[in-house]
């Protein structure tokens, strides 16, 4: 996988650095609320399962997921439900957790399709945001860090379904999709 990489944007430990940063401020702000993290599947299960061991407050956690990419690096802004949510969300402040806000139209669709449900609360959480690319009007409440407009692979982020498992992020050599 290495090979396929033509810049190594995050370390390992750089990324543990911001994990453990959002932790932190998400246990303060969240204190005395009542946390339920939902990751949108699958991009965000890495970021995920290392942010909720970083949160010191009880929580609880969902899980949803949505595609809206096919196997294209492009959002269709198409977006369908694949798995809903368990957790009834009435008195709950909910923390969407992604691993990307690229063009926003996903986490647009998800919140508002949430907000009805009636959450005390609704809060997004992003690892990274593109927001140069951004095409609907939505600002995440906590990021980790701004990215440029490129194609990006790792802990998590994919292409084409591979690439998640790196442990780093980096830059996914053009000649991969275009070819
Ligand atoms: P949006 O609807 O355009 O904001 O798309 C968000 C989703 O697109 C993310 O959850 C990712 O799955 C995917 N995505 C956007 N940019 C990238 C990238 O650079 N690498 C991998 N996936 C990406
Ligand atoms: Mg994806």
């Amino acid at each position: 996988m290495d090979q396929d990489i033509q810049e190594v944007l995050y370390s390992k430990e750089y990324l543990a650095g911001i994990v453990e940063e959002l932790g932190r401020k998400i246990s303060e702000d969240y204190k005395d609320k009542n946390l339920l993290m939902v990751s949108v599947l699958k991009g965000s299960v890495v970021f995920m399962a290392d942010l909720m061991r970083a949160v010191t407050i009880p929580c609880s956690i969902d899980f949803m997921s949505v595609s809206s990419y096919g196997s294209g690096t492009k959002s269709s802004g198409v977006v369908k439900i694949i798995k809903d949510l368990d957790i009834n969300l009435e008195g709950k402040d909910l923390l969407l957790v992604e691993d990307i806000l690229d063009s926003g139209k996903t986490l647009q669709y998800i919140r508002d399709m949430l907000q009805q449900r009636h959450p005390r609360s609704i809060r997004l959480c992003t690892l990274f945001d593109k927001p140069d690319r951004r095409t609907v009007d939505i600002t995440a409440d906590y990021f980790g860090a701004v990215v440029p407009d490129a194609f990006i692979v790792g802990y998590g982020l994919d292409y084409d379904e591979k690439y998640r498992n790196l442990p780093y992020v980096g830059i996914l050599k053009p000649e991969v999709y275009e070819k």
